[in-house]
């Protein structure tokens, strides 16, 4: 017994050593210390001192450190993790859980273009004009068909097994050649995303991303109690050393990255580096989830990591970008291994896509409506992007000619924020880099999106804002 003790208060040492122990403020004499200690995690989430994703002692550490039973302590997390403020397994740890998932500042505004008011800029979504045409052909023509009804069954086999099919021949033609078993559907690549999260991660869990990452991520993230670990990027994308450092530091087993046409900075990641990151994944056990929704827009594109580490990659992508994001249909590819967890976690948020709407997706990949649409999106993209060289002149900025987006560094008298805040008066909506910033390094720029607006004469009043207000200087707008 008392080597036990020996020991036990040997590991406590050691632990209270090396680790910043939290110690909840407990009113000892309450008659029922376990809520006591429960009240006081609920307490320190509000005030900020306990954060998402922090671990809480081990149970036998904090009872020895309060000099309670470690039954009282037990009882305590269980009682906290009824309440919703903690997660956590025998063997993993307790984690403070996301509390209520917030949305990431700035919002996810309901969707409506408008040919009036501000001018749009802060939507990175394609031009829609393009498939209105093709959406009434298509309509028509399945509206004469005997097995219309089939589409309004739950998702049955024979209307599933072809949409799979288009989906491997829609992914073969982004360079990953994989057979239709090992592809699920999803609604568009958000939930693509989500899922794969909800199906490989436990709170508290590392996950590394680019530095600056796609918005609704970070909402993912606090959503499920992931610790968002930043890996520096540079014009190119991530850093390949620095995401091996990020996994090192971490321990991630997971990482989500957006290796083509990057948001917000329009990085496409080159060759070398994917297979950079390939290796790394091999070597370190990471799981990859690579968000490719832009991946159809590019004329030229590096193979998907997926295709250089197919055990290590989860595969994400949707006809959002290429034919029209109202469809809301994803394709997720995954390993044998992923996959059956990742089809449960669609099929547990929304059972899956509308089979009408993948459908659709199905008819138009397969007869080549897809591409035409895709280009289309292409030509619609050069022309936005060609307006916006011809109005911000000179002005050093990142952009892909196929990309639907720019990301324009400000010169140094500009205050991000203010610059945002100046647009917005002027009649332009514009995101400030820092809505993409995970770490503390928030870069001094913001993200022009150029394809939501209908109308370039729109799209050109907007830019020639934008290029005054560069010229025009610091303005503080308070
Ligand atoms: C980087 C990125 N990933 C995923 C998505 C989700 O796309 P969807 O769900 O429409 O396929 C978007 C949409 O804007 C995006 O920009």
């Amino acid at each position: 017994m008392n080597a036990l003790v020996g020991l036990l208060s040997h590991r406590c040492n050691f632990y209270i050593a090396t680790m910043a122990i939290w110690r909840p403020n407990l009113d000892l004499n309450s008659s029922n210390r376990a809520s006591a200690i429960a009240d006081a995690i609920a307490t320190d989430i509000a005030s900020g001192r306990l954060a998402v994703g922090d671990r809480l002692p081990p149970q036998r550490i904090l009872a020895w450190t309060l000099g309670l039973s470690p039954n009282t302590v037990m009882r305590a997390y269980d009682e906290a993790r009824r309440r919703g403020l903690v997660a956590g397994e025998v063997g993993r740890g307790t984690y403070v859980r996301a509390q209520v998932p917030a949305l990431p500042r700035g919002g996810l505004t309901p969707l409506s273009r408008s040919p009036d008011g501000p001018v749009d800029f802060s939507r990175n979504l394609p031009f829609t004009g393009a498939a209105a045409e093709e959406l009434a052909a298509t309509l028509a023509q399945l509206g004469k068909e005997p097995g219309l009804a089939d589409f309004l069954d739950r998702g049955e086999e024979r209307v599933r097994a072809p949409q799979l099919a288009a989906a491997a021949a829609f992914l073969g033609r982004l360079g990953l050649d994989i057979s239709p078993p090992s592809i699920t559907l999803a609604n568009g690549g958000q939930q693509g995303v989500f899922a794969a999260l909800m199906a490989l991660s436990r709170p508290g869990d590392a996950l590394v991303v680019e530095a600056l990452t796609y918005q609704p991520i970070m909402a993912m993230a606090l959503h499920f109690g992931l610790r968002l670990v930043p890996a520096a990027m540079d014009g190119e994308g991530v850093l390949p050393d620095a995401f091996e450092a990020a996994v090192r530091r971490s321990g991630a087993r997971l990482a989500y990255l957006m290796p083509t046409l990057h948001t917000p900075t329009t990085a496409t990641l080159g060759l070398e580096r994917r297979r950079q990151i390939a290796a790394i994944a091999e070597r370190r056990d990471v799981t990859v989830i690579e968000d490719d929704v832009f991946g159809f827009l590019p004329r030229q594109r590096p193979v998907p990591i997926a295709a250089l580490a197919p055990s290590r990659t989860v595969f994400v992508t949707s006809v959002s970008k290429s034919m029209a994001p109202g469809l809301r249909v994803g394709y997720v590819a995954a390993p044998s291994h992923l996959l059956p967890a990742i089809e449960t976690a669609v099929a547990v948020s929304s059972w899956m896509p509308p089979p009408l709407m993948a459908e659709i997706a199905r008819r138009w990949i397969v007869d080549g409506t897809g591409a035409r649409l895709n280009a289309a999106q292409q030509a619609h993209a050069a022309r936005r992007q060609l307006l916006a060289r011809r109005l911000l002149g000179n002005r050093p900025y990142l952009a892909d000619p196929d990309g639907l987006h720019l990301w324009l560094p400000l010169p140094p008298e500009w205050q991000m924020g203010s610059f945002a805040a100046a647009a917005s008066e002027a009649g332009v909506r514009v995101n400030a880099g820092d809505l993409f910033a995970v770490g503390a390094d928030k870069p001094s720029a913001v993200r022009l999106c150029l394809s939501y607006e209908m109308d370039d004469r729109r799209v050109e009043d907007g830019l020639a804002i934008i290029a005054d207000l560069l010229a025009g200087g610091g303005r503080m707008v308070t």
